[in-house]
């Protein structure tokens, strides 16, 4: 997701576009930019990478008479992370930024081509630019010719115009991404999240999809398709942190909310009508590839190991995982044929740099899932892969295991489709239960509410044993790391069927199971496993969409049609599951004891 800025107004913009982008720089970061006008002048700078990559080339820039502003923080859905790629797009006197997709941007794009448009980018945004100056020059009416634009644009969008042609104006738009309007006196801001304009504006108007307009010299007009629409603003709260934690108690409890949303983005221009795509990585660089070695630590490891068995049943390729620190010093024995993947959120774990580093000298091609971009794995990747989950400021990681997992989902369905080895039928049900994923991310109130009130009978016992098979045997693993680290309460993951050969001796009342029951695999042989536990008397709880009358707790899950779809789901109540208990227990959950975000040392 990329964030928004503009300000209209005297005071210094440079300084209020980038203030408000720092704040949303978590939302993209692969490139920033930012375009004023003031009168006659037209300034605009663009960089590669972090936000300070702008800052330093826009030090000596100052723009502190009556103008308009726009700035945009970006992170790549069409076109690569390259300057002309990034926002604000110029036209021949307008720019132009974006947030969203716009879905018949090709069909635009050559239309407008065929009409001797010149286009410098390889974005979908660049249309609404062009769009904009023939609609203006044919009518001479800015205004007429935003509203014609946007009458034109099918997809997301939330999108601020400025023009030359009326140097005191923005032009605004939204249809399915957030934008916001905050008025300070005569000054108006836009941003696409309240938190870039804290402490600039004091009132507030959030926009509906559907509405656009413009603001002028303290003036705004709002339209919608039934005409002119007034409004009321609302104030603005002014504390930041709050802000940022969106009325959420912790990052954490926010970071898993957005799941569903965040999830969107990693699909975005990978998951096709009817195939996945990978733009960062070209088909001949799998070619001489027969096997696949996974490098990851903690968190990043369950979704490793998760994903293993969709690349060997998927893909048919032999897929093997390993912890970073136990790679480091085995002495492996390493294949040229072999695909190294690490996996890494934060893009700085030492023991996965330095596997990454040894697979390399031993000739490996190297492909990294990371949320960071420019990070150290990144950078000594061959091939990297964004998960695109925004920054993750809880230490437990939620958004980005649910973001590595989906997108070494869709790796393992594109290295399927280069292999061959599943029919055109089966990919299609594969990028449908992809598809379907963001709706079992959706926290509803009344599950939270349930873990909420069922939370309280879990702070005691001697240990928790979490248990799943096949790719719910990781996802156990996951649930007892994210209990543990937040609740300090002993938890373990186990294969369901190796509770018999040693850790059901721990059974009794006072240890909890969780058990992960999915309809879709494995149910009866999970079950068998479950009855066992109970008939020693093992406190349940059971998470299944089939009832389970041997359960203590039961959580409802939905039918589903495919195991992928039940795993998401699953995750999330794993995850508020030891939300709640670490906050009954009255702990920290954002910064839990001995953690730390980025493990830099060995
Ligand atoms: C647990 C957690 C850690 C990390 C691990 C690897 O919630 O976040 O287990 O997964 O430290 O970190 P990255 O993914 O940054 O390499």
């Amino acid at each position: 997701m990329c964030g928004i800025v503009g300000y209209l107004g005297a005071k210094e913009k440079k300084e209020i576009l980038l203030d408000g982008l720092k704040e949303l720089e978590y939302r993209g970061y692969d490139s920033a930019g930012i375009a004023v006008i003031e009168g006659v002048n037209l300034n605009s700078f663009k960089a590669v990478g972090k936000l300070e990559n702008l800052v330093r080339k826009a030090k000596d820039f100052k723009a502190d008479s009556f103008g308009v502003a726009i700035g945009h923080t970006r992170w790549a859905t069409h076109g690569k992370p390259t300057e002309l790629n990034a926002h604000p797009h110029l036209g021949k006197k307008s720019y132009v930024v974006h947030n969203g997709i716009i879905e018949n941007y090709q069909e635009l794009k050559k239309e407008l081509i065929s009409e001797g448009v010149e286009f410098l980018s390889q974005t979908d945004t660049e249309v609404i630019v062009h769009l904009f100056e023939k609609y203006n020059s044919e009518l001479n009416e800015p205004f007429e010719a935003f509203k014609k634009t946007i009458e034109r644009l099918d997809g997301a969008y939330a999108t601020l115009l400025i023009t030359k042609d009326a140097p005191d104006t923005i032009f605004f738009a939204k249809h399915g991404s957030p934008m916001l309007i905050g008025f300070d006196g005569d000054d108006v801001y836009f941003a696409s999240s309240d938190t870039a304009i804290i402490g600039k504006a004091d009132k507030v108007y959030y926009l509906e999809d559907g509405e656009y307009g413009y603001a002028k010299s303290g003036e705004v007009k709002l339209f919608n398709s039934k005409g002119e629409k007034s409004f009321t603003t609302k104030p603005l709260d002014g504390d930041k942190l709050s802000a940022q934690k969106d009325g959420y108690r912790f990052f954490m409890e926010k970071e898993i909310y957005e799941q569903s949303r965040v999830i969107v983005d990693t699909m975005m221009g990978r998951v096709l009508d009817s195939e996945v795509t990978l733009e960062e990585v070209n088909e001949s660089f799998f070619e001489g590839i027969d096997s696949i070695k996974i490098c990851a630590c903690g968190t990043s490891y369950h979704s490793a190991l998760a994903t293993s068995y969709l690349f060997e049943r998927m893909a048919k390729i032999r897929c093997d995982v390993e912890i970073a620190s136990e790679f480091r010093y085995k002495e492996p024995l390493l294949d040229k044929s072999t695909l190294f993947i690490t996996i890494s959120q934060s893009g700085e774990t030492a023991d996965t740099l330095e596997a990454l580093k040894m697979a390399k000298r031993a000739g490996l091609k190297s492909l990294t899932i990371c949320n960071v971009d420019n990070s150290s794995i990144v950078r000594e990747s061959d091939v990297a892969l964004l998960t695109r989950a925004g920054i993750e400021k809880g230490v437990a990681s939620t958004k980005a295991f649910a973001t590595q997992t989906m997108l070494l989902w869709i790796l393992a369905i594109y290295i399927a489709q280069l292999r061959g080895t599943l029919d055109r039928e089966t990919i299609q049900k594969e990028i449908e239960a992809m598809r379907h994923s963001p709706t079992v991310l959706k926290v509803t109130d009344e599950l939270h509410s349930k873990i909420h009130r069922l939370s309280k009978r879990y702070l005691h016992g001697h240990g928790f044993f979490f248990i799943g098979r096949d790719i719910f045997y990781p996802l156990a693993l996951e649930g007892a790391l994210k209990l543990k680290e937040i609740s300090y309460l002993h938890a373990e993951g186990y294969p369901a069927g190796e509770m018999k050969h040693g850790p059901i001796a721990l059974a009794d009342s006072n240890l909890f199971t969780i058990a992960l029951m999915p309809k879709t695999l494995l149910y009866d042989k999970i079950k068998s496993n479950v009855e066992e536990l109970s008939a020693r008397d093992a406190t349940i709880l059971a998470i299944s969409p089939e009832p389970f009358d041997l359960a203590d707790d039961f959580i409802q899950t939905k039918q589903a049609i495919h195991p992928m779809l039940e795993f998401f789901e699953m995750m999330v109540i794993t995850q508020l599951l030891a939300l709640e208990i670490s906050i009954r227990l009255g702990n920290d959950v954002d910064m839990p004891r001995n953690l730390a975000k980025s493990v830099t040392v060995e």
